[in-house]
């Protein structure tokens, strides 16, 4: 495994439109893993292929639940609205307010390309949607509204 590069808003890499991804390669699950480590060396909930430079449509999540991988994923169903700050790895130490539906339920592949369904409300919900966005070339601060502004991390006494 190994930390990949983050790629930061204005490289146009993330401006481009994902391919699917067609079979598992040696090359698809290494990508995986240095997505998982690089997604939480980076103190992250989720990171998008075309984040770590590479226009395939694979997404990974952890909102503290565990890792979920999800391959060629589509939302198939959304429901009702949240509205809160929502920030990206791509652009470090800023956040903004996004409205975004509170449910989502989206089919994707697993890394055995096992296809599956998953559910999500709240913080999963945002996840999903906006690490999705990034498959088509969308930053969600093409939605923010009002303005962008500065975050401040705590650091973790560990
Ligand atoms: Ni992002």
């Amino acid at each position: 495994m190994a930390l990949r590069t983050i790629r930061l808003q204005g490289d146009p890499v993330l401006e481009k439109k994902c391919k699917e991804v067609k079979e598992i390669t040696p090359k698809i699950e290494e990508l995986i893993d240095d997505m998982l480590e690089t997604m939480y060396e980076a103190n992250g909930v989720g990171l998008a292929a075309p984040q770590v430079g590479v226009l395939k449509r694979l997404v990974v999540i952890d909102i503290g639940e565990g890792p979920v991988i999800m391959i060629n994923p589509e939302i198939l169903e959304t429901s009702g609205e949240q509205t809160g700050d929502e920030g990206c790895l791509s652009l470090p130490g800023k956040a903004g307010c996004v409205t975004r539906p509170n449910y989502v339920k989206a089919r994707a592949f697993d890394e055995n390309m096992e296809e599956y369904i998953i559910e999500g409300e709240e913080l999963m919900a945002r996840a999903i949607c906006h690490e999705l966005d990034h498959l088509d070339g969308h930053m969600y601060t093409e939605k923010v509204e009002g303005q962008i502004h500065d975050v401040t991390y705590e650091e973790e006494d560990e």
